[in-house]
């Protein structure tokens, strides 16, 4: 097999083989094939695209470039959830409990935040002494006593895919469906995953800007997912504006006691019940949407997804007390309000902007190596479609400094009050199969 006629079979937009897709992922993983030969394939790829088979072979040859966790320790059909990515998306910390306490494993390896989106390993950190670097014996064990456990990442997963992103970030070949897709699906798999369900986000503050596009990525997914005998299902929900009230570690803590309270934010109870009613479908525990969101509705409603939590966050080494007391959680110095200047609607509320306030004030990161101060953030007081009067607050900032003129200034322009306002569809599309 020669590089150069692989290359120039997509660049005709030729179907590739499977022996062909390993023959490039193996040699670049190896370094036999070099970084300018891989990018002339990539960006054939980018203008070419890839059909199912050839998604699906790609996303393996990523996954078998590693270590593949083996979860097979654990009872019962093991769901992983990934969001693609967005501001103030508490959902991992809702779910996981919540999903947990209506009989379904929870084993879940997340990231941390980078640029203008929050990491969930980030945001459990908030909660003091919680561990989340833990061997994968004791991860195991953990998901067996008490259904759920979240850590970091362990393990060499999808090295490949890794130095692939790499190349793909100089050489503008990020934006392709199906390399994306298989870039997502093969950690997941890599990280011993089941079934996987997908919240694909859509809007300004997200990776796909457009309904058509974060469609196609979802529909690539579940696709690469049934050929490669993973149940996959996918959400397409809205990230224009942030998700529920609070953007910020410790903040979107409490947020998530709250939800699993019953006194959550209306979009993050209502996705994080869409969500976790197709996590119980792909682990054949309920048949439909319906069904999985009023089993979900009900341990939320007898307080047993709450019990789940506290015992959650204890088995992982945190104080569990910080459920029925939020103030225990890091606290900000200072409060500062944004008001309204006049009566009217908010008609946009612009996550990119929020995201990108937060990580001024110090709650996300630029780079993998700065730290981050789990108190600050913002919460929201109004939302897109909400009504406000001059002088009513429609943001708190939870700073850690005084001054913090940068935040407020991209703060007070990323809202708009007007005499009327577009309502926002929250879940726009559900893909239940293939
Ligand atoms: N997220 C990923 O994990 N991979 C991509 O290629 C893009 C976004
Ligand atoms: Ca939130």
């Amino acid at each position: 097999m020669r590089v150069v006629d692989i290359i120039e079979k997509k660049q005709m937009g030729e179907e590739l083989t499977k022996a062909e897709i390993h023959f490039m992922v193996e040699g670049f993983t190896n370094e036999s094939i070099p970084d300018y030969q891989m990018t002339a394939w990539m960006m054939a790829v980018y203008f070419q695209g890839m059909n199912e088979k050839e998604a699906s072979h790609l996303t393996m040859a990523m996954v078998e470039s590693g270590d593949q966790i083996d979860l097979s320790g654990i009872d019962g059909v093991k769901v992983d959830k990934h969001s693609t990515g967005g501001v103030g998306d508490t959902t991992t910390i809702v779910l996981a409990p919540l999903v947990a306490s209506a009989g379904v494993p929870v084993a879940k390896m997340s990231g941390r935040g980078l640029g203008h989106t929050g990491g969930t390993l980030d945001k459990f950190e908030a909660i003091e002494g919680f561990k989340i670097e833990v061997p994968i014996e004791k991860f195991i064990e953990l998901v067996n006593k008490n259904k759920v456990a979240v850590v970091g990442q362990t393990g060499n997963l999808a090295p490949a895919d890794k130095k692939m992103y790499s190349l793909r970030d100089v050489t503008s070949t990020v934006q392709s469906i199906p390399l994306i897709a298989s870039s997502i699906m093969s950690k997941k798999i890599a990280s011993g995953a089941d079934a996987i369900v997908l919240d694909v986000k859509v809007g300004d503050g997200a990776f796909m800007k457009t309904v058509d596009d974060a469609r196609q990525l979802a529909k690539t997914m579940v696709q690469i997912g049934e050929q490669v005998n993973r149940k996959t299902l996918a959400v397409i929900s809205d990230m224009s504006q942030p998700l529920g009230f609070a953007v910020g570690n410790a903040l979107e803590i409490k947020e998530a006691i709250d939800t699993l309270k019953g006194e959550g934010p209306s979009d993050l109870t209502e996705l994080c019940l869409v969500l976790g009613s197709q996590m119980l479908m792909a682990a054949n525990k309920v048949e439909t949407l319906e069904e999985g969101k009023a089993l979900l509705q009900e341990k939320i409603d007898n307080g047993e997804a709450l019990e789940t939590l506290r015992q959650f966050i204890e088995h992982q080494g945190g104080n569990p007390a910080v459920v029925d007391d939020p103030s225990l959680l890091p606290q900000a110095k200072y409060l500062t309000e944004i008001k309204a200047d006049r009566d009217g609607v908010i008609s946009d509320w612009t996550a990119h902007e929020v995201g990108v306030a937060c990580s001024l004030l110090g709650a996300g990161r630029e780079k993998f190596t700065d730290d981050i101060d789990p108190a600050v953030g913002v919460v929201l007081k109004a939302k897109v479609g909400d009504s406000v009067k001059k002088g009513d607050p429609i943001v708190v900032i939870h700073s850690n400094t005084e001054d913090i003129s940068e935040v407020e200034d991209k703060l007070t322009k990323a809202f708009k009050i007007s005499d009327h306002s577009e309502p926002i569809q929250l879940i726009v599309d559900t893909i239940n199969h293939a």
